[in-house]
């Protein structure tokens, strides 16, 4: 798989609650790759939390940080990187997820509410009905969610090994023929 793969990243999308860090762990794991977190690096770069940029400084602000990041961390190879579910929203973004395979973390709303609804740190949740904000998210990000390479519909019975198996088991079947050797 590693030779398959030419050290191309994977990008991992999807909604708050997804599981897009606990499967990068993972994946990045069995693949021997690296693993990066957009939100951590912000964090660690900032030296506040996603909570308090967003308070101090507001969502733009946020957005243009991981924009930034996102850059960065794209400028490396061999490297399984975790966004932030909003990273899809800037259309300057996708010409860095598209430099490598992006996997969307296909979850129902009911499993993002069970796993959000004792969080505090994701700030576009606070003081809201979680369900319907968490429908509206959906709602207004789907269509951009659904131009990733590859989408696993992850139901509330899979383990974390069950969907990082099925990731593996569909990559070789994307990989474009002019990063397949074995295809040309
Ligand atoms: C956001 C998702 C969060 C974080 C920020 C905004 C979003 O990341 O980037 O709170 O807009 O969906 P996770 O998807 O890792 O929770």
């Amino acid at each position: 798989m590693n030779k398959l793969l030419r050290g191309l990243n994977i990008y991992l999308i999807g909604m708050m609650g997804s599981g897009k860090s606990t499967v990068g762990k993972f994946l990045a794991h069995k693949l021997e790759y690296r693993f990066l977190d957009t939100d951590n690096t912000i964090e660690m770069l900032s030296q506040k939390t996603i909570n308090k940029i967003f308070e101090e400084d507001g969502e733009n602000a946020f957005r243009t940080l991981e924009n930034q990041v996102l850059g960065e961390v794209s400028s490396y190879l061999h490297t399984v990187i975790s966004t932030g579910g909003g990273i899809v929203l800037k259309k300057d973004n996708w010409a860095h997820l598209r430099d490598g395979m992006v996997i969307w973390l296909d979850v129902p709303v009911d499993v993002l509410v069970d796993r959000l609804k004792n969080d505090h740190t994701r700030p576009l949740l606070k003081d809201t009905d979680l369900t319907q904000k968490l429908r509206n998210i959906l709602e207004e990000r789907k269509s951009l969610y659904q131009q990733a390479d590859i989408t696993i519909y992850v139901t509330k019975k899979q383990s974390t090994e069950d969907i990082v198996a099925e990731i593996i088991q569909v990559i070789p079947t994307k990989i474009k023929p002019e990063f397949n050797p074995d295809l040309n």
